[in-house]
């Protein structure tokens, strides 16, 4: 059986609705998921929300609802999100769904039984909203992000931690100390290379044991303990799926062995061979738990390990003008709303921005001028009109394609501009095989303005008059160039590509050998006079 490429998401928490920040992860996921269907791959692509925890806990309650009915709202506009900018996702899991508590049960009598588990006790910090515990020596001064109040900070991401003291189940990590440093040396699995140092360096300074499960008086959220030996009659207004059917355990799943697990459960499809994720696609904030925990427990259960792990940065913004831009968050009251932004620009300029933006290697600051002015520039200058042009009535009167011309027609310039754009193919397929949006947007622009240069010396609209055998030629490239151009868009600007493959009546979409020159049939029928692709915005109109 061969294996299927499978791309994975983080799973969103569910204590506030998506922003920019995590349609970003879920975008980029698309993106690959899309070039690797090209490609011809078949693809498993999996997104969803992480339900369980003490942060979901207490935001429901704080919002007079059970966990449950918090989370299946928001969890609900996640899923709305996602459909609204037409992320081709194969399954969007819960992490309340049925065969996920099953498989996270499972996982846990795995780790269990390969003696890897054992009952200890944690004293020290805890991110509440980052849902970690915290070491001594990343705790800082600081100011409730909320509130403003001086207390303990995590240095990493600025939010508030407390102090803690809990019986918990922990995880022998340190027993794997060698086996994930050798992963990460070997195989250099995270990209950009840099965070794949940062791992390093991390796990070389030690690896203690971790905790992997929370005191039920602490919070009740979770999935319960298979067979808890501290178990004893709890008298709690329980929450959790074991208590409903009288059986509690003393203590919960930690919420990051729960989630992480996602990544197992959605890949138990029947009749196919999907495990391990070829790529997880994570925010840097979470690259531990991913390139170090997630790598244990598999080592642990003997699954087999993940292909390549890609950590983005954040997406910045601004409260209002005076201040420094920050990280995008509902706490800081920064964000943006996703859905305003694809009913008001689409979604091909909000994919086309934000990953033609955004390198993987630093953060970004997220600005409407920013977007307007690549819309302006990239995307209604550069592609639209050279759409435009090559789809015009004017010069395809007939709506037939011509001849393909062959060798001894094609002169220098021709030669010059087919070698360019084999040799984009060429460099935009290894772009993507790292991966690295957008230096492929970033090659594939390059070539669209030497497509219009092209256009715009050999004055086809002259040519159609005064010399037709060249015209034909030339028509052709224009042609055949645009629909190569047309597939080598679809994974960023979907829709786009769709309308212009259209109008040029062509049906096969899916394959590399596609991407060849000399593929469009003479007389062949195309639908010209596109509409305008991109209408351009006045920046003070936004
Ligand atoms: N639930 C965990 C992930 C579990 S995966 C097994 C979690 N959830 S989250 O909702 O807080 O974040 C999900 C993803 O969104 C992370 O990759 C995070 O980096 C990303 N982003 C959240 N805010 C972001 C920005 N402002 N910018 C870019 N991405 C950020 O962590």
């Amino acid at each position: 059986m061969s294996k299927v490429f499978y791309i994975t998401t983080p799973i969103y928490y569910v204590n506030a609705d998506p922003h920019i920040g995590h349609v970003y992860s879920t975008m980029i996921a698309d993106c690959l998921a899309r070039y690797q269907k090209l490609s011809g791959k078949e693809v498993f692509f999996v997104t969803g929300t992480d339900e369980h925890g003490q942060k979901v806990e207490q935001k429901a309650k704080s919002n007079n609802k059970t966990p449950k009915e918090y989370a299946d709202e928001i969890s609900q506009h996640f899923k709305d999100c996602f459909g609204k900018l037409d992320f081709e996702y194969d399954r969007f899991i819960r992490t309340t769904d049925e065969d996920h508590i099953q498989e996270v049960t499972n996982l846990w009598k795995i780790l269990r039984d390969n003696g890897d588990i054992y009952l200890g006790n944690y004293e020290g910090w805890y991110s509440i909203s980052d849902e970690t515990f915290v070491p001594d020596a990343s705790v800082i001064d600081g100011k409730d992000p909320i509130t403003q109040e001086e207390c303990k900070i995590f240095n990493e991401t600025g939010s508030r931690v407390i102090r803690t003291k809990e019986e918990n189940y922990m995880f022998k990590l340190s027993k794997y100390q060698s086996q994930i440093l050798e992963w990460l040396l070997i195989d250099n699995p995270i990209i950009p290379e840099h965070r794949n140092q940062e791992m390093i360096n991390f796990v070389q300074d030690g690896l203690h044991d971790i905790s992997v499960s929370r005191k039920r008086t602490i919070t009740e959220w979770g999935i319960d303990i298979p067979d808890d030996t501290t178990s004893d009659i709890l008298k709690s207004n329980d929450f959790s799926p074991a208590c409903e059917k009288g059986n509690p355990s003393q203590h919960v799943i930690y919420v990051w062995l729960d989630a992480l697990a996602n990544y197992k459960t959605a890949a138990n499809v029947i009749g196919k061979y999907i495990f391990p994720a070829d790529i997880h696609v994570v925010g840097k904030d979470i690259l531990k738990f991913h390139a170090v925990y997630w790598i244990g427990f598999l080592l642990s259960a003997g699954l087999p390990l993940p292909g390549k792990i890609l950590a983005h940065g954040w997406w910045l913004a601004k409260k209002n003008k005076q201040e420094l831009a920050v990280k995008m968050s509902k706490s800081i009251g920064n964000v943006i709303d996703p859905n305003v932004l694809s009913a008001k620009y689409g979604n091909d300029v909000l994919r086309y921005v934000l990953l033609r933006e955004s390198s993987f290697e630093r953060d970004s600051e997220f600005s409407e001028e920013n977007l307007i002015s690549r819309l302006n520039s990239d995307l209604a200058n550069t592609l639209g009109n050279l759409v435009m042009r090559c789809l015009s009535k004017k010069l395809n009167p007939t709506g037939l394609v011509p001849k393909p011309p062959s060798e001894q027609y094609l002169n220098e310039i021709d030669n010059n501009l087919i070698g360019s754009l084999n040799k984009t193919i060429k460099k935009c397929n290894e772009l993507m095989q790292i991966p690295d949006i957008q230096n492929y947007l970033i090659t594939l622009w390059n070539f669209l303005f030497e497509f219009n240069t092209y256009i715009t010396d050999e004055k086809p609209w002259a040519l159609i008059k005064n010399n037709p055998e060249r015209f034909s030629v030339v028509s052709y490239n224009m042609l055949e160039i645009l629909r190569i151009v047309a597939l080598m868009i679809s994974p960023i600007l979907v829709n786009t590509s769709k309308k212009i493959l259209d109008f040029l009546n062509v049906q096969d979409r899916r394959g590399f050998h596609l991407l060849k020159y000399g593929l469009l049939e003479e007389n062949h029928i195309i639908n010209t006079d596109v509409p305008i692709l991109f209408e351009k915005v006045e920046l003070d109109k936004k």
